[in-house]
């Protein structure tokens, strides 16, 4: 199954085809269409971005598989630091998912963010395959998402720890950084170098669209 796969960072010369296969991953998933491919896309040109885990997953030459992550920091009361990594998107070409491609780059990948300076990594996603791989919702691990009530856990908010017990005891804030706020006109300007596709409201997206 897993023979003949490569995971490694993208080159310059992939960007294109790495932002087609995000686009057909997260195509009407969470929303009619998706801004996936033109986050990674703005991401890029970021302080934040981090290339060496902007990565892809090659099975026989071709690509299939995507993560990547930007620096971010968790805040203490008292406006203390610690620096983590925000992961996503991360997504697997739909004609090879559910075959444990995504959790073996998922696990190659905090490997590899286990090498930064980041305490920890956090995201927003379904704890049905990250906690597969060692993900627990945030708050219990202290961490509060965004201007949320401490008391009221986000459930799909999720962290894992990269340098054990650094995170354990302080309340933190944790913030989405600013480039997952994507303008959607721009969006769907930045889409229309793709082949058309067809937008639809399906039962189970998070966003409505326009
Ligand atoms: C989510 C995604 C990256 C998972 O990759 P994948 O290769 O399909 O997943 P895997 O086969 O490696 O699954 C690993 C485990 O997670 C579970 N899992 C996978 N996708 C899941 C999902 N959407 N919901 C719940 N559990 C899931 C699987 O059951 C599997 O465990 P098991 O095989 O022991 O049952 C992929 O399906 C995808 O690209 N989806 C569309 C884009 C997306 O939603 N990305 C994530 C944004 S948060």
């Amino acid at each position: 199954m897993h023979d003949e796969i490569e995971i490694r960072a993208e080159r310059p010369e992939e960007r294109l085809a790495t932002e087609s296969l995000v686009r057909e991953a997260f195509w009407n998933v969470y929303r009619p269409g998706c801004l996936e491919h033109f986050v990674l896309h703005e991401f890029r040109s970021r302080p934040e971005f981090c290339p060496a885990l902007n990565l892809l997953l090659i099975r026989h030459g071709e690509i299939i598989g995507q993560a990547m992550y930007v620096k971010n920091v968790l805040r203490t009361s008292s406006q203390e630091e610690l620096p983590i990594l925000t992961l996503g998107p991360i997504c697997i070409h739909p004609a090879h998912q559910r075959k444990g491609f995504g959790k073996l780059l998922l696990d190659q990948s905090l490997v590899l963010a286990a090498e930064t300076e980041a305490v920890g990594v956090f995201l927003e996603g379904n704890v049905g395959f990250y906690g597969k791989s060692g993900f627990v919702v945030a708050s219990t691990m202290g961490v509060h998402y965004m201007d949320e009530p401490a008391d009221e856990p986000v459930p799909y908010f999720l962290g894992k720890e990269l340098k054990e017990g650094v995170l354990q005891g302080l309340p933190m804030q944790y913030r989405v950084p600013e480039g997952y706020f994507v303008d959607e006109k721009l969006a769907e300007e930045f889409d229309r170098q793709f082949p058309p596709k067809e937008r639809l409201r399906l039962p189970g997206q998070l966003f409505s669209g326009a």
